[in-house]
């Protein structure tokens, strides 16, 4: 393989930079040349694509964002959108790609392995909700946003004796809401794998009161319900003065933390091996600090699983 595209797609994480960099410069340290396809699918239906050199990739391993911007394209998840995109591809000399996001990203990977042009899925996104692998691009950082949110937080609650709700993002999986909410402290985290129930969380709560606790901390994914829809209901039934934090896409922002760019630097690197190795239609990931790959079809039939034993701490220490 002589000539690689990479591109970003879905929801964007922090972290994506440095995959792309990894992807440029291992790529070109390999002989191998690169192009950057812009926003994602849209941009690879219509031709933004421009080729890569050592410096397209300076100075962004430390950015939030991607530097390829990002988009969700619905005409990509057509047979038709797909052979446009690899009309193109393949008009560039282009032979393999790198696709770096998340479930849906890797359903067009999926379709154009299928349609017989070699892709690599790298996970990228805040939610951790990939399967095959423990963790994802973006998940670390939006964490630490997340528990730096909860800790100012935290210092207004105490001082206003009040209940806060606070709305972290999380459609489908409950990754965010549940690391947070156990190293946050939160006294409840409700999650979209468990169905919650408001008397179990209204006794907590008053039995903290009972023992003196004046505030509390209730993290709600937003797949759950809204924060504010949550916090109009447990008004109702504990007359607790109620506040709302919605964090937004700010978890979607910032600096990749340290723990994300060694992540994105290995898988990135790893997907162009794959792609050089002559292996398309694979996903890369990391399984107790190892680096895996799985077949992307099968990595997309596996379920995301929560870590039930980290959901049971988190009972077991908020008491
Ligand atoms: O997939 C990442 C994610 O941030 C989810 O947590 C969230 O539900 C969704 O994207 C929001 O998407 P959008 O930015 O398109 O509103």
């Amino acid at each position: 393989m002589k000539r690689i595209g990479v591109l970003t797609s879905g929801g964007d994480a922090p972290g994506m930079n440095a995959a792309v960099r990894a992807v440029v410069r291992k790529a070109i340290y390999q002989g191998v040349e690169v192009y950057g396809i812009y926003q994602g699918y849209q941009g690879l239906i219509t031709g933004q694509i421009e080729k890569m050199e050592v410096g397209s990739v300076g100075d962004i391993i430390h950015r939030g964002g991607t530097m390829l911007r990002s988009a969700r394209c619905q005409e990509f998840v057509t047979k038709e959108g797909q052979l446009k995109g690899i009309q193109q591809l393949k008009a560039l000399g282009i032979e393999g790609l790198i696709v770096i996001g998340g479930d849906g990203s890797y359903r067009g990977a999926k379709a154009l392995t299928e349609l017989g042009f070699p892709c690599i899925g790298v996970p990228g996104t805040i939610d951790n909700d990939i399967p095959g692998t423990d963790f994802t691009i973006g998940f670390d950082t939006a964490l630490n946003t997340v528990i730096d949110a909860i800790d100012k937080i935290r210092d207004t609650a105490s001082s206003h004796e009040r209940t806060f709700v606070v709305e972290v993002m999380g459609r489908n999986a409950g990754d965010l809401a549940l690391w947070a909410g156990l190293s946050g402290g939160a006294e409840t985290i409700l999650i979209p794998e468990d169905p919650f129930d408001m008397d179990s969380i209204k006794d907590r709560l008053l039995k903290g009161h009972e023992r003196g606790k004046r505030h509390s901390i209730i993290i709600v994914a937003e797949g759950v319900m809204s924060g504010n829809e949550f916090a109009k209901k447990l008004e109702e039934e504990t007359q607790f003065d109620t506040r709302v934090s919605v964090l937004g896409h700010m978890q979607r922002g910032g600096s990749p933390t340290a723990v994300d760019r060694m992540l994105a630097s290995r898988l990135g690197a790893r997907a162009v091996e794959l792609l050089i190795e002559g292996k398309g239609g694979r996903t890369v990931g990391i399984e107790k600090n190892q680096l895996v790959d799985y077949d992307i079809s099968e990595a997309l039939a596996m379920p995301h699983q929560l870590d039930l034993d980290i959901y049971r701490l988190s009972k077991e220490l908020s008491i």
